[in-house]
């Protein structure tokens, strides 16, 4: 036992391709969505892109052995597509697939077991032209990035994320705008969604084998209602359906979620599409959980849809969020370590036997680098403790949790954020590519290794 986990208890830390790669022109890499929107003035704060951000690209092998140093036994990676297809269809770089098998291999040269994500949000940017996932064809030609990136590395990899967050690729990328390629279109949101999980289920189709492990990571939330009123609860029922049910019923149990449907007016567009279900419901080997707060929600005054709004919430777009009062992380989002209790043990019970990993969990402060080089991020290190603690609860209880990822091994590109927001256990300092662990990233290996 490591300090009440058991031995094969998976510890790692996470990252993605253009959150801390750079390199964006490097070895034939094609330009993806997020190239394309964050160049885009308005769109990032302090027009801030991720051209260069860790140099990951360049430095792989310096981070991985600062991620081995610190105890982490697995590194949760993306692939960008971009780098293997540039142009998202037909034919393949093989610089693009070199890059990874590097990564992979040194990875295992420091015994570290490399865990890889397929879609961490970078789809070439010619796809998107061609209709990005609002269009059946996107979903296709995944299927066949994800089988040329496997066939090439699962000597090396075995254990495979199709997509990460679908969420937020289809509500923050086609409803909200906040998230590249920057459209606002509500009910775009749902059809990216649909044409996101086919992603998913082909490319699982295309690559599954028996030496290896293959999943999705998610990022499900506990929704509250702000109080027990009909009109609070049926806030919390429309936006728990669009942002868990909606994922998690076709994944697990092989069904749209019909209310969710009906709130969104979308009953007739997905019930084309009744053939895909058992495609994305193909059984996993394991389900990531993306986890960083909980929501509480009530009911507007007024209507509660406003269609044509750029929105998360397509039918839904009045709903509010609440403020509870709980402390908050320099993201805003409320600190409840309980919420990551709450959406393991209800995932758990949709699908009791199926091995979940916590692939993401971590937060942002405004960290300081002292004038003795350290970072003394004492809410980050608090943070990580709680959420680990309840980890370390629903193991003892039984649940197969099976591993914890830490976000992010390193500060990086904090997506519309830019650079202003830090997650790391490590700090970046960006103007010379210094690397500095923080106070939190000491807690851990401590924790690890002691
Ligand atoms: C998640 C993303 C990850 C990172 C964290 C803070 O939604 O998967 O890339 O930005 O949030």
């Amino acid at each position: 036992m490591t300090n009440g986990f058991p031995p094969g208890f998976t510890w790692g830390a996470a990252t993605a391709s253009y959150q801390v790669e750079g390199a964006v022109s490097v070895d034939g890499r094609g330009p993806s969505i997020w190239d394309t929107f964050a160049h885009t003035p308005g769109t990032i704060a302090d027009g801030a892109t991720g051209d260069v951000a860790d140099d990951h690209y360049h430095r792989f092998a310096e981070d991985l052995r600062l991620l081995a140093d610190l105890g982490l036994k697995a590194y949760r990676f993306s692939i960008a597509w971009p780098r293997i297809i540039p142009s998202g269809s037909t034919v393949t770089n093989p610089a693009g697939l070199a890059f990874y098998r590097r990564l992979a291999e040194t990875c295992l040269e420091y015994g570290v077991t490399p865990y890889a994500t397929l879609y961490h949000w970078d789809l070439p940017q010619p796809l998107e032209d061609a209709g990005g996932w609002l269009v059946r064809d996107t979903a296709e030609r995944f299927r066949d990035y994800a089988a040329v990136t496997h066939a090439a590395l699962s000597d090396v990899v075995k254990n495979w994320m199709t997509l990460n967050e679908p969420w937020c690729s289809a509500f923050l990328g086609y409803g909200s705008g906040e998230h590249a390629p920057g459209r606002t279109v509500g009910a775009d949101a749902l059809k990216a969604a649909h044409h996101l999980l086919l992603g998913h289920g082909l490319a699982l189709e295309a690559i599954r084998c028996p030496e290896g492990s293959y999943g999705i990571a998610l990022n499900p939330a506990p929704i509250h209602a702000a109080s027990d009123s009909a009109a609070d609860r049926d806030a919390a029922r429309r936006v728990d359906g669009l942002r868990n049910r909606l994922f998690l019923e076709p994944l697990l149990a092989g069904k749209y979620p019909a209310d969710v449907l009906e709130d969104t007016g979308m009953t007739d567009w997905f019930a084309q599409f009744e053939a895909d279900l058992p495609v994305i419901g193909a059984p996993l080997d394991f389900v990531g959980v993306n986890y960083y707060c909980p929501t509480t929600v009530a009911a507007p005054d007024g209507p509660i849809s406003s269609p044509g709004e750029p929105t998360t919430q397509p039918g839904s777009e009045n709903i509010v969020a609440v403020d509870t009062g709980l402390p908050k992380t320099q993201m805003g989002w409320p600190v409840q370590a309980s919420g990551l209790r709450d959406i393991l043990v209800s995932i758990n019970k949709l699908a009791p036997d199926l091995p979940l990993y916590v692939t993401e969990n971590g937060a942002a402060y405004p960290d300081e680098l002292t004038a003795d080089g350290t970072v003394e991020d004492h809410d980050r290190q608090a943070y990580l403790e709680q959420h680990i603690a309840v980890c370390r609860e629903l193991v003892a209880e039984g649940l197969p949790l099976k591993g914890y990822f830490a976000w992010s091994l390193l500060d990086n590109f904090e997506w519309a954020f830019g650079f202003s927001r830090r997650f790391g256990i490590v700090y970046v300092d960006y103007a010379s590519q210094q690397r500095i662990v923080k106070k939190s990233g000491r807690w851990l290996q401590e924790f690890l290794t002691s």
